[in-house]
């Protein structure tokens, strides 16, 4: 049998199967940067194998619960009125659902190019009629208010009277995650839920809390354009199910077309009046099915240009199926994060707009996702950055409330930017609700830092760096020299009591408070932002370096303390030349791995194995994901050496592959973000290990290889980094010190990697293969840029090309 080939544009899956119903939901969302639908059936409301969601981007509420005596808070991604709801039913019947009829054939494809989600399936109900359905939708690229879908339904055996039931479901809750099921979940208010017109149907609802009004106008047509009678229609207005059921004829053999075009608005969108009357007008000028579309592809094919990476693989058979995750996972991208976004105010979300884990929440995850970005739409970044800076005196009043000065970002974040981290969780495993104290990982405020002058460095946009970027870096440095302790004794400053990205250590076995000293990745980080904010305040215009210094306070005496602190903070090393996770890491135990994967099997999530075994991984040498590693996947060799240079620690670049094998034995991958950065450390020293993590990392969503969380959203980080993986860490590509750096190192499975990248003005090709790289600059009146292979450097003008020859594959 010969394997079917694999489209690298097409998901596809055949049969239904319900246990996958989640995860191809999770995957088959179509969204636009504004708004977002898993690929829930129309048919289907939320029950133990659906789950429809529809999401707007930054679109939370705040409930309270009472829980065993405790108050918990939590704000939320909610969950909007599901505008798919679509049946039909023939001669009075049962209406269409997929668990009463047999299946004789079920396909879903979602078409990466297009950004289209078809469903075809032919089936016999429980009267022996045989009906083929096709379906697609969109959720438009072009109209960012804008989705549709299209049902063709096919009598194969039979004629008669149909019923179709399209609405608008208010009343639907936050139950996607069965983690939170003992949360508050209701967050909508039913305002309206009317019929405007004949063919219209409408539902104006507001979150309870947040204030946050969204109207659904939908519009069903049978046949348009077509020779059907018009519909007969009826009215259902269900407690918030707002519908219409229209009649028509069904013929045998004959397809009968149905069109629902949904226009959704917010009392947060922009150039509005109000967003009833928006939603109207957006639905007015909305085209038919087959108009949006069109526009709906232009708009992909644009990102596509974009964001394409092309490559030639080795013949092993997996190319096309890298191919199709690759795509896949810019797709997921591009849908959470579009030009649309751009004038919205929101972050990035760990999980997309794609389900409810981690509420739609804001980490450090754009850490892995900027870089990606900034090579090819770097306003997309801006705009993101923007929802830091605009919290930036909410990050200074969390700092002020904690006793520190400058600004400190939360670790997670949501509207307003305050704490939203739960202070305890559920473990699923022993049903134990446990403290959380993850919100102990400041190092977010260096990821916001490096992103910030990373976009800099790439975009050359010195606006946002002087009006918006210095001053959140000034206020993380401020921020940095504030927490840091002296210790006289040793002649360093010390971080204390603080959480490294591990979050399986989050305090001292048998300690009385949370917290871990001189995490090496937390102070190490620190050092570079008291570096750069030096630096940047250096190339800042004078009058607004003067502005920043006034408004700011910041005297020289300040800037002394930072330089000094930049220099002498502490970094903890043990076993010869192995950076400590954090002091005293190395007094831990040794885990036993193989013993706890022989009672536990799946070990992954540790944390909560051990918590159910009454035990926990804050006495064991065992990490959730890449902690001390994190230095050697954002910094090259150089760079490092550079930043242990000023700390005065003589740190020697060929122990590095000594800390990789030393942590990567020690790393249970808890995280999906762990694995694209191990894979991404071992690309120069051990290839083959690199390419099975990189491969590892790529199905995390895809094969949901955790078990059970893509169906609550994807792993938007995961998705990306591994991408960047392929199309920066493979070609050693950096940004910094205004030379666009390569140090390329295919693996031998790769051929050749062709990609377009945008570098301050400049539209590049950059093509790398074993034996030489080019950098083709396009047309244009920018000033020539720098690039650089390790000693070799280059000046490229607009219109021009370098080829360097490679010697060893770059490697
Ligand atoms: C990881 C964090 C990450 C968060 C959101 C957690 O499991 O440990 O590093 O930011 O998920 O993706």
């Amino acid at each position: 049998m010969t394997a079917e080939k694999t489209d690298p544009w097409v998901l596809a899956y055949r049969g239904f199967e319900p246990e996958q119903e989640g995860l191809r939901e999770a995957l088959t969302t179509l969204g636009n940067g504004r708004f977002a639908t898993r690929g829930a059936a129309p048919e289907a409301v939320a029950d133990d194998v659906h789950y429809p969601g529809t999401y707007l981007a930054g679109g939370y509420n705040r409930l309270t619960t009472e829980l065993e005596g405790e108050v918990i808070e939590n704000e939320d991604l909610v969950n909007l009125p599901n505008w798919l709801a679509l049946t039909f039913r023939v001669a009075k019947g049962e209406w269409f659902d997929l668990a009463g009829v047999e299946l004789q054939a079920y396909e879903q494809r979602l078409d990466l190019r297009s950004g289209v989600l078809e469903r075809s399936l032919r089936f016999t109900d429980p009267d022996g009629r045989e009906t083929k359905l096709e379906e697609r939708r969109l959720v438009s690229m072009s109209r960012p208010d804008i989705a549709a879908l299209e049902t063709v339904i096919t009598p194969l055996n039979w004629a008669g009277d149909v019923e179709i039931r399209s609405g608008l479901d208010g009343r639907v809750t936050n139950d996607g995650v069965p983690r939170y099921r003992r949360l508050a979940s209701r967050h909508l208010e039913v305002l309206e839920a009317d019929e405007p017109d004949d063919e219209t149907v409408r539902l104006r609802v507001a979150m309870n809390q947040s204030r946050l009004r969204v109207v659904e106008l939908a519009r069903t047509r049978i046949d348009p354009g077509g020779d059907q009678p018009a519909a007969r229609r009826r009215g259902i207005d269900n407690d918030g199910f707002i519908a219409q059921v229209l009649g028509a004829e069904a013929s045998e053999g004959r397809p009968l077309r149905i069109e629902k075009v949904v226009a959704l608005t917010t009392s947060r969108d922009r150039a509005m009046s109000e967003c009833g009357l928006e939603a109207r007008k957006a639905l007015d000028r909305a085209g038919d099915f087959a108009s949006l579309l069109a526009e709906h592809r232009r708009a992909w094919e644009h990102l596509w240009r974009r964001f394409d990476v092309d490559y030639e693989h080795s013949a092993n058979g997996e190319g096309e199926r890298t191919g199709q995750i690759v795509h896949l996972y810019l797709f997921h991208l591009l849908q959470t994060t579009s030009p649309h976004t751009m004038d919205m105010d929101v972050g990035v979300p760990s999980r997309g707009w794609h389900g409810e884990a981690y509420r739609g929440h804001v980490f450090w995850d754009e850490l892995f996702v900027f870089p990606l970005l900034n090579l090819r739409l770097p306003e997309i970044t801006r705009s993101l950055l923007m929802y830091r800076y605009r919290r930036l005196d909410e990050a200074r009043a969390n700092a002020a409330r904690a006793g520190y000065r400058g600004a400190m970002y939360p670790w997670q974040s949501g509207s307003d930017g305050r704490e939203e981290s739960q202070e305890i969780h559920l473990n699923p495993r022993s049903k134990r609700w446990i403290p959380d104290n993850s919100n102990l990982q400041r190092h977010v405020n260096s990821a916001i830092a490096f992103n910030v002058y990373h976009y800099t460095q790439v975009a050359h946009d010195h606006d946002f760096l002087s009006f918006y970027g210095a001053e959140m870096l000034l206020e993380i440095a401020r921020f940095w020299a504030s927490i840091a302790t002296y210790n006289p004794d040793l002649d360093r400053y010390e971080i204390l009591g603080v959480m490294g990205p591990d979050e399986y250590h989050d305090a001292y076995p048998d300690a009385d408070a949370p917290g871990l000293n001189n995490n090496a990745y937390t102070n190490v980080m620190a050092a570079w932002v008291l570096h750069r904010a030096l630096e940047v305040l250096d190339v800042l215009p004078e009058v607004r370096r003067r502005e920043l210094r006034e408004t700011l306070e910041l005297d020289d005496e300040e800037l002394d303390e930072w330089r000094t602190i930049s220099r002498r903070l502490r970094v903890p090393f043990h076993d010869d030349g192995i950076i400590s996770q954090f002091e005293g890491y190395e007094e831990l135990e040794e885990l036993d791995w193989e013993g706890l994967a022989e009672r536990f099997g799946d070990i992954q999530r540790l944390d909560r194995v051990l918590e159910a075994d009454d035990d926990t991984p804050n006495r064991y040498k065992a990490s959730k994901q890449a902690d001390v590693l994190m230095l050697f996947f954002l910094f090259s060799a150089e760079e490092l050496e550079r930043l242990f240079d000023q700390l005065g620690y003589d740190f020697d670049p060929e122990t590095i592959p000594k800390n990789i094998a030393y942590y990567l034995d020690r790393t249970s991958h808890g995280s999906t973000l762990s694995r694209v950065a191990h894979s991404w450390v071992l690309a120069r020293s051990d290839r083959e290990r690199s390419w099975d993590l990189f491969g590892d990392a790529l199905r995390s969503d895809v094969d949901d290889i955790q078990g059970g969380t893509t169906p609550e959203g994807i792993h938007l980080g995961a998705m990306a980094g591994t991408v960047d993986m392929l199309t920066r860490g493979y070609t050693g590509l950096e940004t910094r010190d205004e030379v666009l750096w390569f140090n390329p190192c295919l693996p031998d499975e790769l051929a050749r990697l062709h990609q377009h990248i945008r570098y301050r003005g400049h539209a590049l090709e950059v093509t790398v293969t074993h034996d030489t790289l080019t950098v083709c600059a396009l047309g244009g009146n920018q000033p020539p840029i720098k690039i650089a292979l390790g000693e070799r450097s280059f000046e490229l003008s607009a219109g021009s090309e370098v080829e360097i020859p490679l010697t060893d594959g770059g490697c």
